[in-house]
């Protein structure tokens, strides 16, 4: 294995002023706790899989967002209700969960 972690997930909790452009936020830090409960529940992944607040990711329009390295494997508009499945699949199981993957707009 190349590096520490098999995955690594950042999580964007970036707080922007009320008013200006978008952020993650608290919806952000939801998140967050969230998959560091779910990665909690399972000792087996804990040398292997990390789960890291970060700054803003860059799609601030579709957040909470979330990157998974070294795949480079996005999440976008992510809630609690989706966050047992990512656990589940990509952070325990190591599939990414392709229907919340992030599609990056064409430039
Ligand atoms: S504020 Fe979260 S991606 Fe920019």
């Amino acid at each position: 294995m190349e590096g520490k972690f098999a995955r690594h997930f950042f999580v964007c909790v970036n707080e922007r002023p009320a008013g200006g452009k978008p952020s993650c936020g608290a919806g952000g830090r939801a998140i967050l706790a969230a998959l560091q409960a779910g990665l909690g529940k399972h000792p087996e992944s804990w040398s292997e899989v990390a789960v890291t607040e970060a700054g803003c990711l860059g799609p601030c329009f579709d957040g909470p967002t979330v990157v998974v390295y070294p795949e480079g494997v996005w999440y976008a508009n992510v809630t609690i209700a989706d966050v047992d499945e990512i656990v589940r699949e990509h952070l325990v199981g190591g599939r990414p969960v392709e229907r919340l993957r992030y599609r990056w707009p064409a430039t």
